[in-house]
């Protein structure tokens, strides 16, 4: 008898587990209807498309359905936690220190990673920063991080957490278990227009941001024609539903959103923005980097409880340049090592005398992609010395003939479309004023 019943059990498993329990095309219908869909609807939908029993043209319509009429809070929290469920979470409970992340939705010359996540390091704090690589005109931190002679970009959950536990920071590429139905989604939104809803971005950084495991993350939003959120009041939506993603999911989440209409720092470029982090962590570089590193640092360390160091005395006591270097050290780079530098350089000069007035990120982040700095595909590689050195910005005056830029790449072909990219990207005015947005636009606390 036991044994019978046994054997009925396993027929019944066998098949439901071989029947679906929705089609997609009514998920896909429900939405192209303006209809919510259900808890079980998004869990089923994301899994089966996981699985590859949803096909990519199914999904292809079920995204451009959900970019067309959105997804209300429910939804999207759901969505998010269908993808965290796809893969494994990270933990860090091992730990002796508290954990805290920050996340940018990307910019030209972002370089502010390199700097912060060794900074709040010295002040006590834990960063395991999971990053991205650059496509398109925004760069990415591992690409930036892998100019540096011999580091490693890959690294296995135990390394991950030995160079947390020694060095109090590691930035590495996340691994294929974590969020694997993002991956997917992804490389799908890439290529069918609909990256840009704001329900479908939030849900794609927060299910790895959540999946990473920290317990506080700072947000920074970008804004400005050099960001993904051009419109400051559509940046501040997209930080107002990460913040709310984060914090339901038991992650102390704020957001910054800041500005991205002009370069960060005075370069954009793999190496030339290592370099420009490292002259941060010796405590100089541009205003700007220091001002947005340190703003950063206070709300990791303020959101995650930490007690320690001020960021501004660690970067000026030689503290958070020491963490860079350990962090450098246990990943295989060499910091002492000297950065890859392209191989011809162009000038170019100011045609008149005046105050600079604008110069727009969108433009200068395609020029240095044009140069070699970014890739327009997946899998294609970068040139580690390829991009533009800024010599003057916004508010700077400049005489006529003085450098205003040197474009770098190691083939000089890319010049042409390169400068043509810069087409009116700069406006110099005698006597002009400069009409820009702040550097923090908006903060939103969890
Ligand atoms: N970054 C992500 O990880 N996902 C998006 O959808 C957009 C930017």
């Amino acid at each position: 008898m036991g044994l019978r019943s046994r054997r009925n059990h396993n027929k019944v498993a066998i098949l439901s587990s071989s029947v679906e329990p929705f089609a997609a095309v009514e998920i896909i219908a429900a939405k192209r209807d303006r209809n919510e869909l259900t808890d079980t609807q998004i869990d089923w939908v994301v899994d089966a498309y996981t699985r590859g029993v949803v096909a990519d043209e199914q999904m292809s319509a079920l995204l451009m359905a959900i970019l067309l009429n959105g997804m209300n809070s429910r939804e999207i929290s759901r969505w998010t936690s269908a993808m965290i469920n796809s893969g494994e979470r990270m933990n860090w409970s091992k730990l002796d220190r508290k954990t805290a992340d920050k996340h940018s939705t990307g910019g030209v010359g972002d370089k502010i990673t390199l700097p912060l996540a060794p900074l709040v390091a010295a002040c006590g704090g834990a960063v395991p920063q999971l990053s991205g690589r650059g496509l398109g005109h925004t760069g990415g931190t591992l690409d930036k991080l892998e100019s540096i002679p011999g580091w490693r970009a890959s690294l296995s959950n135990d390394e991950m957490l030995k160079v947390l536990q020694d060095t109090g920071a590691v930035i590495c590429a996340a691994g294929a278990g974590l969020a694997p139905a993002d991956k997917k989604l992804y490389a799908l939104r890439d290529v069918t227009a609909t990256v840009e809803a704001i329900p479908l971005i939030a849900s794609s950084i927060m299910s790895k941001k959540i999946a990473e495991g920290t317990s506080a993350l700072v947000l920074d939003v970008k804004t400005g024609s050099g960001a993904f959120m051009s419109d400051p009041a559509k940046a501040a939506e997209l930080a107002r539903t990460m913040v709310k993603l984060g914090t339901d999911a038991g992650v102390n989440t704020r957001a910054l959103v800041t500005a991205m209409d002009v370069p960060l720092g005075l370069t954009a470029g793999n190496a030339l923005e290592v370099r420009e982090s490292v002259e941060v962590l010796a405590g100089g570089g541009p205003a700007d980097v220091v001002a947005l590193t340190i703003l950063l640092a206070r709300e990791m360390i303020d959101a995650a409880g930490i007690v320690g160091k001020d960021p501004e005395v660690a970067l000026k006591d030689g503290s958070a340049m020491d963490h860079w270097r350990r962090m450098i050290s246990a990943q295989g780079g060499d910091p002492d090592a000297a950065l890859p530098v392209a191989r011809e350089q162009q000038v170019i000069t100011a045609h008149e005398s005046g105050t600079i007035t604008t110069m727009d990120a969108m433009k200068v982040g395609v020029s240095a992609w044009r140069l070699g700095a970014g890739r327009s595909k997946q899998g294609e590689k970068v040139q580690a010395g390829a991009g533009i050195e800024l010599h003057a910005k916004p508010g700077d005056y400049i005489k006529a003939g003085a450098p205003l830029m040197t474009l770098h790449t190691d083939e000089p072909a890319r010049f042409e479309r390169a400068i043509e990219a810069l087409a009116g990207a700069v406006t110099i005015i005698e006597g002009g004023t400069v009409n820009r947005l702040p550097l923090v636009v908006e903060r939103i606390l969890g």
